[in-house]
């Protein structure tokens, strides 16, 4: 196994000019079928090949044999991936883990096979295919190929709904601990995490604070993943899990209120009515913290922006820059206080009451 690698750019992510002396023909090739990464990691998290690969380099046909896989075919797959940096072929046709291999696990912390499923269904990949609907309308192309919006589908679905927040578990996950390090929470009282999921961050906080109480707020068919989730974290004796919508109302109580990957879900409007109902429920020296992607101007990359992408195709969302949160915020009778950026592509913005 190698330590150090380092994955070739094939994303197109990491900058508008990429590699200098590769002619551009052959540059828009390799980003044109740079989506095939995703498909692959994709398909791997499926059969849980990362999962059957053992301490020492194995075999790619006992890997097959323990996925039910083809043997030349998943030989194919692994060395295409291992030529940016997932697993790595130790001896001929013999494959280990690498760091980001090691993240397709399943029972790893910070684990993000539910992710790359979540990331692989079916009606996410139909409604990239019709990203274009989306550029010429404006709106989700998941609503023009699903007959409803996001939300209203997930509803119908509830194993798909299980899948989406467990998949947002891996994020929060992800984003927590980078948060925590830029962001001093120690002195909170009761935070109140609003559309809180399963209550990741909020277990996350419980345990290191062990004077901290918190309210879990997410619509009612997630509070009994959330309260489950909470009651196996060993806090449930300090939070309440309470269903609601949030563009109705939010709970009172709190002196700290969180939005965590939340807020770039909705468009204006919504988001102004949510942190209006925050607002209304925020004490005077209360303060409401924004954990999300905060885009830079310009060309400067910054993966928000392609998350940025996924809420126009999905949702009516739109990842936003430090001034789109500052007018948000004056619309809602807030005032902004400081954006910290983490070592995650999550910043944490902060407002008061104006
Ligand atoms: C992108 S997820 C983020 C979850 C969580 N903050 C995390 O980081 O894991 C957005 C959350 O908002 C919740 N949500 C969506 N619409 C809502 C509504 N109208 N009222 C309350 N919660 C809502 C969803 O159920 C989901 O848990």
């Amino acid at each position: 196994m190698t330590d150090t690698i380092q994955p070739l750019d094939v994303s197109g992510v990491t900058g508008a000019g990429g590699r200098g002396d590769v002619p551009p023909a052959v540059r828009m090739y390799e980003m044109l079928y740079s989506s095939l990464v995703s498909q692959l990691l994709i398909a791997v998290a499926e059969l849980g090949v990362a999962d059957a690969v053992g301490e020492a380099p194995t075999h790619v046909d006992d890997l097959a044999k323990a996925t039910d896989s083809d043997p030349h075919a998943l030989y194919r797959a692994l060395r295409a991936l291992a030529s940016v940096g997932v697993f790595t072929e130790v001896v001929p046709r013999h494959f280990a883990l690498t760091p980001l291999a090691r993240t397709l696990r399943s029972d790893v912390p910070g684990s993000m096979r539910s992710l790359a499923r979540y990331v692989g269904l079916p009606e996410r990949q139909r409604s990239f295919g019709a990203l274009a609907h989306s550029l010429r309308t404006g709106k989700p192309s998941f609503d023009h190929v699903h007959g409803q919006d996001w939300w209203s589908y997930f509803a119908a679905h509830p194993e798909l709904a299980s899948m989406f927040n467990s998949a947002m578990s891996s994020m929060a996950r992800m984003v927590n601990g980078a948060t925590l390090e830029s962001y001093d929470l120690s002195d909170v009282r009761t935070l109140v995490d609003v559309g809180g999921g399963k209550g990741t961050l909020v277990a996350t906080l419980l345990e290191r604070y062990q004077e901290m109480h918190a309210v879990v707020f997410d619509l009612p068919r997630v509070v009994p993943e959330a309260a489950a989730h909470l009651d196996a974290a060993g806090v449930s004796g300090r939070v309440r899990c309470v269903g609601g919508n949030f563009l109705e109302s939010v709970p009172a109580g709190g002196d700290t209120y969180v939005l965590s990957w939340t807020i770039h879900d909705w468009d204006d409007e919504d988001s102004v009515t949510i942190l209006r109902n925050i607002r209304d429920v925020l004490p005077p020296d209360g303060r409401l913290i924004i954990i999300d992607e905060v885009l830079p101007e310009g060309d400067v990359p910054h993966f928000g922006k392609f998350e940025d992408i996924v809420m126009l195709t999905l949702l009516t969302g739109q990842v936003r820059t430090e001034a789109e949160f500052i007018t948000l915020f004056e619309r809602a009778g807030l005032r902004h206080v400081e954006t910290r950026p983490t070592s995650s592509p999550t910043s944490v913005i902060v407002a008061v009451r104006d």
